[in-house]
């Protein structure tokens, strides 16, 4: 080979090399995806296939199946619904039950429950449970983990949602999605990206910048990717700067595949389809749940030269890949046994005891001493609502869930005399009979029934103590719609102030998903216990935090704030948008296909002008207190922090800052803290918010128990995405350590410095 060849030879060798250098930098991906190790085969199994079978893998078959290729022994695909539960078993092409027996799954703490343990390990505990049960069901990917960013209080899904903050909600994802992928079935990350409202979602068109996008809204999605290697992720149904999700070429390709390496398969949310051409050329996989636009219509466009045969290979090869991974379950063992087993309801009693949140315990009445008390009052309708079922797609056909009332039946057995009153009627849509047209829509927002109120103050009247359960559930908090309040329907506020003009001894436990406005429930309860949608388990568990059998040891994944006017979007205008509704511009019915156009003008603009001060930043940036901050959660003991300091005082790019802080329980009862890190810039010539979680520990102490926790935070992690650059920066500068038991209790500061 004469010199000049070798020269080129070698210089080919070395952008090579570079290139592979650059992705890997840029993506810091630990390891490429497992999927890759297919690649030969499927080129091979391509080479094999008509186009006719290439083109039937690329949309529903069934309502949650795609097809697969039977000649050459390839199964079809199945997905399952939903984040905290396998979803019922449904007839093939309809939303309807299939009325099955042993479809009862276990239902687990909804994703903000989850988010409250802050515990990556117990995200990975309830992937490895709930994967189970998919398993058992024969499913090949888990429609979920739900993990969005909680951008609106009010927000339908909010409660679907791990955090309002990035790093908490990442840590979560990819606990949740090495647990549910350990057991062999795929996660299905949702909704991609941006779906952080219900109102208009399948319209809204989401502005945002790149730099609130790459910080605040895609760090679960990115780390889930490269952490934990995905094999499956969902579109959703906006836009994001004016181009669909299921056809947005920048999310799909550019970020998704390219930059952080993706080699799974993406599918779209139902109905969430809006081309043939964009979609199949801009990265998506699969249509669901049917071949609105890439069934014949695709046949079409591959047979007039719009889409060639390599996009449609590439996309098979998307979908093979993950296929030839995730081992069909044969017919003969799917859908065999019970789908809820002891051990996953263990989990699920786990997970919800570790995410109880104790907000206040003034004068201690927690954990209940029982000596004190010769009976007790529980009341309130949502001591025995159940709240597996509902919010459409996560809803769970579950085997059983103990309520907050049985849960405390169960533990106090007949210790002291417990009486009960609803207090209040739980909000039904359909509560006060069918819907009539022309009527205002039902409203949870309504005053308090008079005959409840007046047994409830009866009932507490005669007992010691009251355990008021309010809250909402999962018609007020649901996918397809906001809400537009905070405050607690039916009149609770009402009730609750009833009561306590007879009886001042009152524990308030809240049954919700999101924020809600607390200000008379704290007006009037020594004690707040935040105890969620808190899965098939969530009664006994929470028995066991009242009663003292365990410590509460959750904290708040978002700020509870004073009211919704101090929240971001709300604060700026930029929500709720105007006009209404659930649809894309056609409306399409999801069984037969059929499309209906209706003219709907586009006014649905989401203006994310709040850019990255969404929850604790935007609070903490402006100065507005919040009735309880982000992470703040109390226990039965007290907590001391002292000699906070970092390894080294200046730190560069590829280094890790490490720091320690001696931790002391004060108290007589052993219980977690959880220590949280946040970092503050100092004289930055960059925006950025006031404060930003970055590490975070829990620490078992005994009581009288000090430990030394060390906190370790990548510098990588300190970049800002230069929207000039159009890549991940560091500054250099000066920044604050502050170290703390929430975003609003900090108890330690220390500096350190950013070198090149
Ligand atoms: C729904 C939801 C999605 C769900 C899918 C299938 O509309 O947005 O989360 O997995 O459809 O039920």
């Amino acid at each position: 080979m004469n010199t000049l060849k070798k020269m080129i030879f070698l210089l080919l060798v070395g952008m090579i090399f570079v290139t592979n250098l650059q992705s890997q930098l840029t993506s810091n991906r630990a390891t490429p995806s497992i999927l890759n190790k297919y690649d030969a085969q499927i080129d091979e199994i391509i080479s094999n296939m008509t186009l006719e079978e290439k083109l039937g893998m690329f949309y529903g078959i069934r309502m949650f199946s795609s097809a697969g290729v039977p000649r050459l022994g390839i199964a079809d695909f199945e997905f399952a619904d939903g984040p905290f539960g396998i979803r019922e078993e449904l007839e093939a092409n309809s939303w309807s039950p299939a009325g099955l027996g042993n479809d009862l799954a276990t239902f687990f703490p909804t994703g903000s429950a989850l988010a409250a343990t802050w515990n990556p390990d117990i995200a990975y505990k309830y992937g490895v449970a709930i994967g189970a049960e998919g398993r058992l069901r024969g499913k090949d990917m888990l429609l979920g983990p739900a993990i969005n960013i909680q951008r609106l209080p009010v927000g339908g899904r909010t409660y679907e949602y791990f955090s309002e903050d990035p790093f908490l909600s990442a840590r979560l994802s990819v606990g949740y999605t090495k647990g549910v992928q350990s057991v062999g079935l795929a996660v299905c990350l949702k909704h991609f990206a941006l779906n952080n409202q219900e109102n208009n979602r399948g319209r809204v068109d989401v502005k945002v910048s790149q730099r609130a996008m790459r910080e605040i809204y895609l760090p679960p999605f990115e780390s889930a990717v490269k952490e934990a290697d995905a094999w499956g992720v969902m579109a959703a149904y906006n836009k994001v700067n004016g181009f669909w999700c299921s056809e947005n070429e920048i999310l799909q390709e550019k970020i998704l595949r390219d930059e952080w390496g993706f080699r799974g398969l993406i599918v779209s949310d139902w109905g969430g389809t809006h081309s043939t051409v964009n979609a199949i050329k801009n990265g998506l996989d699969i249509e669901m749940p049917n071949g609105m636009f890439l069934g014949k219509a695709l046949v079409d466009s591959v047979k007039s030269g719009a889409v060639s045969i390599d996009v449609i290979n590439k996309r098979v090869k998307d979908i093979l890949r993950v296929r030839l991974h995730v081992k069909p379950v044969p017919a003969s063992e799917a859908n065999k046994t019970l789908t809820s087993q002891v051990s996953q309801q263990r989990t699920a009693y786990e997970v919800a005891t570790k995410s109880i949140v104790l907000l206040k315990n003034e004068n201690s009445l927690l954990p209940l001493d029982l000596k004190k008390y010769k009976s007790i009052a529980i009341i309130g309708d949502n001591a025995q609502q159940k709240n597996a079922t509902g919010g459409v797609g996560a809803g769970v056909k579950t085997l059983y869930e103990i309520t907050p009332y049985q849960g405390l039946r169960d533990r106090l057995g007949n210790t002291l005399k417990v009486t009960y009153a609803r207090g209040y009627k739980s909000f039904s849509f359909f509560g006060n009979g069918p819907f009539q047209f022309g009527q205002p829509l039902p409203s949870p927002y309504v005053p308090a029934d008079t005959a409840l109120l007046n047994e409830a103050v009866r009932v507490a009247q005669a007992a010691d103590l009251v355990l008021f359960v309010g809250g909402t559930n999962r018609e007020v908090e649901t996918e397809g719609s906001d809400r537009t309040s905070i405050q607690l329907p039916s009149g609770q506020d009402e009730v609750i102030k009833a009561i306590a003009a007879v009886n001042p001894n009152i524990v308030t436990v809240i049954v919700s998903g999101g924020p809600v406005d607390l200000n008379t429930i704290n007006q009037y309860s020594s004690s707040i216990v935040m105890s969620w949608f808190n899965g098939s388990e969530g009664g006994h568990a929470l028995a066991d935090i009242l009663l003292g059998k365990l410590a509460p040891v959750g904290h708040l994944p978002f700020t509870m704030p004073v009211k919704l006017e101090d929240s971001p979007a709300f604060a700026l205008g930029n929500y709720p948008q105007a006009g209404g509704g659930f649809g894309p511009d056609v409306f399409v019915n999801l069984v037969d296909g059929n499309q209906s156009a209706i003219a709907v003008e586009d006014r649905n603009i989401a203006k994310y002008s709040e850019e990255l001060l969404v929850g604790y930043r935007w609070f903490d940036t402006k100065k507005i207190k919040p009735l309880f901050p982000f992470g703040h959660g109390l226990t039965y003991t007290d907590f001391e922090y002292a000699n906070l300091k970092a390894t080294q005082e200046k730190y560069s790019l590829n280094e890790t800052l490490k720091v320690s802080v001696d931790v002391k329980n004060t108290g007589k009862y052993e219980a977690d803290e959880l220590v949280q890190l946040y970092v503050h810039r100092v004289k930055s010539k960059i925006f950025y918010p006031e404060k930003e979680l970055k590490a975070f520990a829990h620490v078992p102490l005994k009581a009288g128990e000090t430990t030394t926790v060390t906190l370790d935070v990548p510098v990588f992690s300190l970049r800002y995405w230069d929207e000039k650059k159009n890549e991940w920066v560091l500054e250099k500068g000066k920044i604050e350590i502050l170290v703390g038991a929430s975003s609003g209790d900090i108890r330690q500061t220390t500096g350190i410095e950013i070198v090149k």
